[in-house]
């Protein structure tokens, strides 16, 4: 099967003229000499990509943050404040914009109280997961763990089991601006009280938190609701709160697990019912690509066929048809007073069974393949691609977890491929995401024929089979300070075909350079005694000539362009 893409492409003015500038050669040899093309449209811009889609998750789960993030501030591991120093290092290296907490799950039976004040008089409580959390790590050590990489919170809210009123405080705590505050009214000037706490707690500045998820997967572990009952409390939750700057408050409500368009659609005409307009920046998204084709959260991280590799990927791509479909939900929903609701999916990623866990502690702690970094070159690419639709994005989770960039136990550590992939996609940040168009032969998928199983920690269900994986994919963007600069990021899954392509960048390039991350097996990864079996190369370049390029992507590999225009 052809991907007919280039068909669309052609009915395009823009890309008409784009194509005119290419001339006809391209045609002539695409016949004969190259396995693919990519045409790219600079003049059709999609969007800017938000930073945020390159976004992180860490929950109270096994390892992710005890011996994960935190180790402790006694600890002979390097450390900052008590946080893993290389856990620091990490993030700032990929300049991580956004890290997700406390849950997940976790968040729902979470009392923010309980982790502020003197560590050693903070409760042991019950915690998800039949853990018992020390509360060591708690609302402040977050927040410096943002502050010390750069990265913005964005905090779950506990909608299950603290009513509205924790919500607010919680709110007030991390937002409220110390000194003495004037009342607005005829009342005389006075201090926040939550704000003085928090100054007690040893941080006067605010938090300035501006990104709030309210509940969590509420259709399963954060409360068995339906989306009319999710609803109402959304809108309760959200109707007022404090705040203390001039920009809104980002609320996030709690969207579909995978493609349960149901829920979508039954949440936004519910939330519209009442007339009010909504406080609603975005709807999570959750959605994981299990390791199994027939079970959820089956299959193993290292041991796989090639059949398996294939429809792997294959599930990981439905990814497009899920922002596709639920951010048109949203529109067909949408009403004059309402506001621009933007996809936020805050939880994605391959979830595998436990074979591969660091140690019994680490719950859902799983190894990581090449296989999952181009599972993570996908799933970005489209979230470049819908720049427009995803405003923000969350890895689960990125340490000690499911999907991590980082495994770490004791003082050992090493990094992942994916996050090798996460370090070539940073040239897109920001930039204007542009139509490009992939005309490859797809693959079919050997295993298209079974359900395909979805879920979280606390629900399941299917999506009909996916029978084939586009042969190349990937995504363009124009940096926002070099209007000649285009990024290029392009993910070949063939297992053994290097994919020779010609790639036309709407105008003539003048130069190139770029980095591939591919291994000879597809099963590589990297451990804790080998840390550097997979790693990114300079990409072997081609002479440009006449402002056209065929560039030929490796088997099973991502690669980042760089593509300077004349
Ligand atoms: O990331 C692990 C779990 O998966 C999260 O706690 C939950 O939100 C989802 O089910």
């Amino acid at each position: 099967m052809k991907i007919t893409r280039r068909a669309a492409l052609k009915t395009s003015a823009l890309a008409a003229s784009a194509l005119a500038m290419r001339g006809p050669r391209l045609f002539s040899q695409a016949a004969t000499s190259v396995d693919a093309h990519i045409d790219i449209v600079p003049g059709e811009i999609i969007g800017t990509i938000s930073p945020e889609i390159y976004g992180h998750f860490i929950e109270h789960l096994g390892g992710v943050i005890y011996d994960g993030v935190w180790v402790g501030r006694d600890s002979k591991i390097a450390n900052t404040g008590g946080v893993r120093q290389s856990f620091l290092d990490m993030m700032k290296s990929i300049k991580a914009p956004l890290l997700r907490w406390p849950g997940g799950c976790f968040a729902d039976s979470y009392d923010w109280r309980d982790g502020i004040g003197p560590a050693d008089k903070r409760p042991a409580r019950a915690a998800f997961w039949g853990q018992t959390d020390s509360n060591e790590y708690g609302l402040h050590e977050f927040v410096h763990t943002c502050k010390a990489t750069g990265a913005k919170p964005y905090l779950a809210a506990n909608m299950r089991s603290l009513p509205a009123r924790d919500f607010y405080d919680e709110i007030e705590y991390c937002n409220a601006p110390s000194g003495v505050l004037p009342t607005h009214s005829h009342s005389k000037p006075v201090a926040n009280s939550f704000a003085a706490q928090r100054a007690a707690n040893g941080d006067p500045e605010p938090f300035n938190v501006d990104l709030w998820g309210v509940g969590n997967e509420s259709w399963g572990c954060g409360g068995n609701l339906v989306p009319e009952e999710y609803s109402a409390m959304f809108r309760r939750f959200t109707a007022w709160t404090p705040n203390f700057s001039s920009t809104p408050l980002r609320f996030v409500a709690v969207g579909p697990n995978g493609n349960d368009l149901d829920w979508t659609r039954r949440l936004f005409k519910s939330l519209y019912a009442n007339a009010e307009r909504r406080h609603l920046f975005g709807l999570s998204v959750h959605y994981y690509t299990s390791g199994s084709a027939k079970d959820f959260a089956a299959g193993d991280a290292l041991q796989f066929t090639n059949d398996e590799f294939y429809d792997m990927l294959t599930r990981a791509s439905i990814m497009e048809k899920i922002v596709t479909g639920h951010y048109a939900a949203i529109q067909e929903a949408s009403a004059a007073n309402q506001p621009k609701v933007k996809l936020v999916v805050d939880e994605w990623g391959a979830w595998y069974g436990s074979g591969t866990r660091i140690g019994p502690e680490y719950n859902l702690s799983q190894q990581s393949t090449m296989r999952d970094a181009l599972l993570a070159g996908i799933t970005l690419d489209i979230f470049q691609k819908h720049a427009d639709k995803v405003g923000a994005a969350c890895v689960a989770q990125t340490i000690n977890c499911l999907h991590s960039l980082m495994l770490a136990k004791d003082d050992q550590y090493f990094f992942t491929p994916t996050y090798h992939v996460f370090k070539m996609y940073m040239p897109h940040m920001n930039g204007q995401s542009v139509r490009a168009e992939f005309s490859a032969t797809a693959i079919p998928n050997p295993m298209a024929n079974a359900p395909i199983p979805v879920g979280g920690n606390s629900y399941t269900g299917s999506l009909d089979p996916e029978k084939y994986l586009s042969g190349l994919s990937g995504s363009a963007s124009i940096s926002a300070t070099n209007p000649k600069l285009l990024t290029l990021t392009v993910v070949n899954p063939h297992l053994d075909r290097p994919l020779t392509t010609e790639i036309n960048a709407g105008a003539a390039i003048a130069s190139y350079t770029g980095t591939v991350l591919a291994a000879p097996d597809i099963h590589a990864h990297n451990d804790f005694t080998q840390r550097d079996t997979v790693k990114t190369a300079a990409a072997a370049t081609a002479s440009v000539t006449g402002g056209r390029v065929v560039h030929t992507f490796p088997p099973a590999s991502v690669t980042s362009l760089e593509i300077t225009l004349a």
